[in-house]
């Protein structure tokens, strides 16, 4: 698939979503952070909120879900139309069960690994998914500083998905900028999130296109 760009609306207007969306450029896919105040200490939007940004885009939404009970809550997400839908590796009950719950509901499946999670015991069980996202930041706000030590971790985890031979997407997501790119490319990531980094920038547009030079540069 090649590198791809997911800007994150949570640094986006709330009250403006559909032009805040539609100011992206050739971004690849739209980041939703789906957060509920207990799996993370944010609250942002849940499902109507995705269902009307789906109503109104043909972009492609990457719905990320900082939640608990992923189980109950995230085949809605599929069935409403998202094309990727992550839940997290600490809150899901039964992963296997929910992974192929997500893609009956033709969406992709994403795991989200904390950065105390290991990537290791998802080893025998990347056949039942379609991404990996390494998170390089802990999850619950836009803003904060890229945590290097997850670096190691995007490594591996290209390594298993290589060793696989599958087509597994590695997102990484938190802090990542222009200046932090190139570390998660050169380690193996494929798709960046980037929050502050594109609607901080005075042209978001040109904010992702300066990005994906930059990690396609980096990458190998
Ligand atoms: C944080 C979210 C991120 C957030 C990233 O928990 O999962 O998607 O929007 O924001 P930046 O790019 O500003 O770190
Ligand atoms: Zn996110």
């Amino acid at each position: 698939m090649g590198i791809q760009i997911a800007p994150s609306i949570l640094s986006s207007d709330f009250a403006n979503l559909e032009a805040e969306i539609a100011r992206l450029g050739d971004a690849d896919l739209v980041h939703v952070d789906v957060m509920d105040n207990h799996f993370v200490p944010n609250l942002t939007l849940g499902l109507p909120v995705v269902e009307a940004i789906l109503a109104r885009t043909d972009r492609l939404i990457d719905c990320h879900l900082m939640i608990d009970e992923p189980d109950r809550w995230a085949p809605g997400y599929a069935e409403a139309g998202a094309h990727n839908v992550t839940f997290h590796a600490e809150a899901a009950a039964a992963p296997v069960r929910l992974a192929r719950e997500l893609r009956k509901h033709g969406a992709r499946a994403g795991v989200g690994l904390r950065p105390a999670t290991p990537v290791e015991p998802w080893a025998d069980l990347l056949p039942e998914i379609d991404m990996l996202l390494v998170m390089t930041v802990e999850p619950g706000f836009g803003g904060q500083p890229f945590l290097d030590v997850c670096l190691p971790k995007i490594r591996r985890a290209r390594e298993l998905v290589s060793a696989s031979g599958l087509d597994i997407w590695i997102q990484v997501d938190g802090g990542v900028s222009a200046e932090t790119i190139e570390r998660c490319a050169d380690a193996g990531a494929d798709v960046f999130v980037a929050g502050s980094a594109v609607y901080g920038a005075e042209d978001a547009a040109a904010a992702v296109t300066e990005l994906r030079e930059l990690a396609a540069k980096a990458a190998h």
